[in-house]
């Protein structure tokens, strides 16, 4: 954030070192940060896109991170209720400001840019206030509370002529982008079902079920993967720990015969982070806990066929080679967040945005719904 009681100096004169106004500025110990002569803060030269972060909790610091070392962004603020958390926030970043008041954040006409990084009862209310107060938002996942919520905002924001991105951070994984891909060229044919396991012990909600908490990754990389928009959801799930569920099973319907299960749980022994994903023509197992090889893709499968006078369909197996497809190991974030600038400077809608984050909420609602019914089939 830029101070006005600091003289202000040119990035030319700062990588040349020369000397501008009363006193002689010394020279850069790095291309974009200098010694002020007053106070002897350490600033960074204002980039293109300055970020206020909300919310330093367990991903907070990841957010701060990723949008500081960026080339085009810097974080300028960091709020959080906590002063421990702040005290976190000064020892990794001694020049970056901090404050408990989140209305410095909102209404700084420096900040461009609006990360919300709270618990998602508190994402409405502060997305909607840095879009009133004409910022950008990057909104943690799931996007809003409620359907009601998220269409209020991606309004807003398009009245405003603003961007949204929800952190959707899977899509920007090299697996997610390699099996993206495969789908794309028809590598896997027509797709069958898409499966997958989320669990771990731990780490409980208490605002949330175990539905809003893991499923929103599964649900955001199906919505961006497969090739239609779900018709129907069912879910199932138990409480035993607290008052929300531990353990759910989705079963999501869409066009084509196609059908997806997702398996979220916090109770299980192990961490387990499997995906299956079969077609007509190949299959795949995506395990995101594996370093090396982490998608292997089968040539196996079923064929079928009839023959004249036999009215049973007769089915042989195809058992041909696995091969492991190089996936790019890149953060995430790094990516993500770059790309949400680029968005912002080129005026370009991110596929992750406000739309993408309400088609996230209108099934985590549906599951709501259908949990409640014990399994009911709720259509989206
Ligand atoms: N994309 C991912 O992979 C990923 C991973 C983990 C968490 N998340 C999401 O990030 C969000 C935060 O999760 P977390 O695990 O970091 O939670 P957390 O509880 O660890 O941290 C939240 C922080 O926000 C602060 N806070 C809450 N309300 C505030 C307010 N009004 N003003 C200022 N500070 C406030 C709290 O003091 C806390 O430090 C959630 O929406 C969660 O779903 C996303």
């Amino acid at each position: 954030m830029e101070n006005s009681a600091v003289p202000s100096i040119s990035l030319r004169a700062m990588q040349t070192g020369s000397a501008v106004g009363p006193q002689a500025v010394p020279a850069p110990v790095a291309p974009l940060i200098y010694h002020d002569p007053f106070s002897m803060r350490i600033r960074r030269a204002k980039k293109a896109l300055s970020v206020g972060v909300i919310g330093y909790g367990y991903w907070g610091p990841n957010i701060v991170r990723n949008f500081h070392m960026q080339d085009d962004s810097q974080v300028a603020m960091v709020c959080d209720q906590r002063p421990e958390a702040l005290a976190k926030v000064a020892k990794a970043y001694p020049d970056m400001a901090v404050t408990r008041d989140v209305q410095e954040v909102l209404r700084s006409p420096e900040i461009d840019v609006v990360a919300v990084v709270t618990p998602v009862w508190a994402h409405f209310e502060l997305a909607k206030a840095a879009l009133e107060n004409g910022k950008h938002v990057f909104v943690e996942k799931p996007f809003t509370a409620t359907v009601q919520q998220a269409e209020e905002l991606i309004e807003l924001a398009e009245r405003k002529n603003l961007k949204i991105m929800v952190d959707h951070t899977f899509l920007f994984t090299g697996a997610v982008r390699k099996i993206k891909q495969l789908i794309d060229a028809g590598e896997l044919g027509d797709l069958y079902y898409y499966d997958t396991t989320r669990v771990n012990l731990g780490l409980f909600q208490h605002d949330v079920n175990v539905i809003w908490d893991l499923a929103p990754h599964d649900l955001s990389i199906m919505d961006y993967l497969l090739p239609a928009r779900p018709e129907g959801v069912v879910a199932t799930g138990q409480r035993h720990v607290n008052s929300v569920e531990d353990i759910a099973f989705l079963t999501v319907y869409y066009p084509d015969k196609l059908i997806a299960h997702v398996n979220v749980n916090w109770l299980s022994p192990v961490k387990v982070r499997t995906t299956m994903v079969g077609g007509t023509k190949k299959m795949l197992m995506w395990n995101d806990l594996e370093n090396d090889e982490k998608i292997k893709v089968y040539d196996r499968g079923v064929n079928t066929n009839t023959r004249e006078g036999v009215y049973d369909l007769l089915v042989s197996y195809r058992s041909g080679d696995m091969w492991a497809p190089q996936v790019e190991a890149t953060e995430a974030l790094k990516l993500e967040l770059g790309y949400f600038n680029e968005c912002i400077l080129k005026q370009q809608r991110p596929i992750n945005d406000g739309h993408a984050g309400l088609r996230i909420v209108k099934m985590l609602q549906a599951a709501n719904e259908s949990l409640q019914g014990r399994g009911s089939q709720v259509q989206i």
